[in-house]
């Protein structure tokens, strides 16, 4: 688990081109989502591509936890007996979730409607993060929690013992609080509706269809509104997990900014709700062709392929695409520098609560690199210097957030001296392989 061990400094040096193909891991909503459908399920569901990487592992592990069977083969392939829609265990310890904000809000709505006690706690990153937006809704379908001020972890929630079910507008663009509101309401009677007004990740959606449930979205003047029939008894599935855009988004971007670079990406879900970054850095000049392009699993996927892009400019990038690209604005700005011009980046409060403050995390490491930024609260911008002339040499805090730990590592392939981090640690919760994978690319990064 991140955020408990020794931290583990890392530098990314300046890297030849980058070439080769990177296999990227599996998509990590797609992770946590399979292994809690399949505990609610009864029978086994069989997963394969399942990322493993330390938030799923403790997805898995709370699972057991609450009384489904979890096991891997030696081949990868993971399996899950489930207990059925209902059917979680009391747990009998606390509930870890390391840091993943995904992992401990879908939980909370999964076990939210039955008559059980759980409590759940995270590493220094996760403890710090909002939980009122998963447990204000939950309390309307009569469950109760209580947590340290703030509403943080560590936290307890007394499940409800006869649950109705909840109309609910979303209040931020989340879905991790949509999600959590649906899985609560599989054990809820009659319809759970969630309205969400701007859309967000649908794999929740997807997936509960797959496996059974009765679940309609309708594209409405109010948003997308979303009613899901209550206890359904939800069938064993079998999962291929796609490979996931947010990791895709690394070894894209580095090869982007570094001279010479062609990296080809296969396998990657182009789910419109999930490849804002891939539009906007093809909206900057990105060298970024889609190859391949087929449907698989009902998801558009394509190979993408990524060249060296010399001459990218700073782009506005519309604030209704946020949510499509929430988790690659580091990644994004990072790629923003290396550009001629502004990059304007509005409508992204949601970045001040993830795994850190990406947007003070992600700025204070470009403005000790020599790349002038300015923010506020909801929006930042980052003046490009244009490729070559990005000074670099400084050393930034990852503030145990792994998406700014690898963004920096991009980032010094590029930069006229190496860039630092002080733990780069939390990569194993998204992308274990990212070391190894980056290197047989070419890259020159190094522990220390
Ligand atoms: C996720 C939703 C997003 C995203 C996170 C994964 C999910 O969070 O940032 O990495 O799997 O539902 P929010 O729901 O807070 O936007």
């Amino acid at each position: 688990m991140s955020g408990h061990g020794t931290p583990i400094p890392m530098t990314s040096y300046r890297a030849g081109p980058l070439s080769g193909t990177a296999g990227v891991p599996g998509d990590k909503s797609i992770s946590h989502r399979a292994l809690i459908l399949g505990a609610l399920s009864v029978g086994e569901t069989v997963i394969t591509g399942l990322l493993e990487g330390d938030d799923v592992l403790d997805t898995a592990k709370a699972m057991r936890v609450f009384g489904a069977e979890v096991t891997r083969d030696a081949d990868s392939t993971w399996r899950v007996n489930g207990v059925g829609v209902g059917g979680f265990a009391e747990p009998d310890q606390v509930i870890d979730c390391g840091n993943s904000g995904t992992g401990v809000r879908l939980i909370m709505g999964a076990m939210a409607t039955s008559p059980i006690t759980a409590t759940f706690t995270g590493d220094a990153s996760l403890n710090k993060r909002p939980m009122a937006r998963v447990t204000d809704p939950l309390s309307l379908f009569g469950a109760r929690a209580v947590g340290r001020a703030g509403g943080r972890l560590p936290m307890t929630v007394v499940g409800a013992a006869d649950p109705v079910p909840v109309r609910y507008t979303v209040p931020v663009p989340s879905a991790q609080v949509k999600s959590s509101v649906l899985l609560a309401g599989l054990n809820a009677p009659g319809q759970t509706v969630v309205i969400e007004r701007e859309a967000t990740r649908d794999h929740t959606e997807r997936m509960l269809s797959g496996f059974g449930a009765e679940i309609v979205t309708e594209e409405t003047e109010e948003g997308r509104v979303i009613t899901l029939t209550g206890q359904p008894e939800l069938r064993p599935q079998t999962i291929v997990v796609p490979r996931d855009p947010s990791s895709a988004a690394f070894p894209v971007c580095a090869a982007i900014i570094t001279p010479g670079s062609d990296v080809l990406v296969p396998n990657i879900g182009l789910n419109p709700t999930r490849a804002g970054l891939f539009t906007t850095l093809r909206e900057m000049g990105a060298d970024l062709a889609y190859e391949n392009a087929r449907e698989e699993g009902g998801e558009p996927v394509a190979d993408l392929r990524a060249r060296f892009s010399p001459d990218l400019s700073g782009v506005e990038v519309p604030p209704e695409r946020a949510a499509s690209m929430i988790d690659e604005y580091p990644v994004l700005s990072v790629v923003a520098a290396f550009a001629t011009g502004r990059t304007v980046m509005r409508g992204v409060k949601e970045l001040r609560v993830k795994e850190s403050d990406r947007i003070a995390a992600m700025a204070a490491g470009l403005r000790a690199g020599g790349v002038a930024v300015e923010d506020g609260p909801d929006w930042w911008i980052v003046e490009g210097r244009g490729h070559g002339n990005v000074p670099g040499g400084q050393t930034c805090a990852s503030h145990l957030d792994h998406r700014i730990a690898m963004s920096f590592m991009v980032m010094g392939m590029a930069t006229q001296s190496p860039v630092s981090v002080d733990d780069a640690s939390p990569i194993a919760t998204s992308f274990p392989v990212f070391e190894p994978l980056m290197a047989a690319l070419g890259a020159d990064i190094r522990r220390g």
